[in-house]
């Protein structure tokens, strides 16, 4: 069972949305979903969900790679093509990550936390990562796309990450159903995506309790720039507020480290 091939039947039972992977669409392989969806305009259903198999060219956080393994992984991107509100997108990406730990949370009874912007992690190592990216026209995003990749069935990692990675089979000590695993991610999604336009901040205060890092000192990296003080909380809009000597910094993109000293 560990790593049969995706059964969309089995995924398409425990699917319980509206409008998100309503329009289901999958590659055997592809170069990265995201582009895939931000690129090809014959794309165009709001809440239309790309999955594959095979990822050549996963693209990560801050420029960097994302690695998924076939018949392991879980590997896909939802489009958005309607109801994002430009001010609402940092809460989108934060409610990605809400969406994937509460299925963990749901399905396998793991103790999931979130680090800033939308890392997954359970025992500090990295379960899932996520990147929104998106196409404005004006001032309106004409695609957002949310790209997720979650580790779930693989046995062990090879090579040295930033964050140390796990995967859901790791952590629940057996292999797990990976169509279950996506039905739920979706139906989290959905809801939180929902709940995003009608009380944002209760989807903050959610993200807020499973993470960890507030009130702890952290260094923010953002290309060359560094920059360190204490986790204060995050915005009204999902941005982060670092305590320095001088006042609050707003942070708004960056990967946060623990800060030892
Ligand atoms: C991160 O750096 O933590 C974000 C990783 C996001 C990876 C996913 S896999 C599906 C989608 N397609 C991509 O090319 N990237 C995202």
């Amino acid at each position: 069972m560990s790593n049969s091939t995706f059964k969309l039947e089995e995924m398409d039972i425990k699917l319980d949305t509206e409008y998100i992977g309503t329009n289901f669409i999958f590659y055997d392989e592809l170069n990265s979903t995201n582009e895939k969806l931000l690129t090809d305009d014959s794309i165009k259903q709001h809440g239309t969900v790309l999955l594959t198999e095979n990822q050549f060219v996963g693209r990560g956080r801050m420029g960097r790679k994302w690695i998924s393994e076939k018949d392991l992984s879980l590997t896909f991107s939802i489009l958005l093509t309607e109801n994002v509100d430009a001010k609402n997108i940092n809460i989108v990406n934060l409610g990605a990550s809400l969406a994937v730990a509460k299925s963990l949370e749901n399905l396998y009874q793991l103790d999931v936390n979130l680090k800033w912007p939308n890392d997954v992690l359970i025992s500090n190592r990295k379960v899932a990562g996520i990147l929104v990216e998106s196409i404005t026209k004006g001032d309106r995003f004409e695609k957002v796309v949310v790209g997720i990749g979650i580790n779930v069935n693989q046995p062990a990692f090879e090579g040295k990450l930033l964050i140390p990675p796990t995967s859901v089979r790791k952590e629940f000590g057996k292999p797990v159903k990976r169509e279950r695993v996506l039905s739920e991610v979706l139906n989290e999604f959905e809801s939180t995506f929902n709940q995003i336009k009608t009380d944002p901040q209760r989807v903050l205060d959610s993200w807020r309790s499973r993470c960890n890092w507030i009130g702890e000192k952290v260094k923010v990296i953002n290309g060359s720039d560094e920059t360190v003080g204490l986790f204060d909380d995050i915005d009204s809009d999902g941005f982060l507020l670092l305590q320095q000597k001088d006042g609050i910094k707003k942070i708004v993109n960056g990967d946060v480290t623990l800060r030892k000293t």
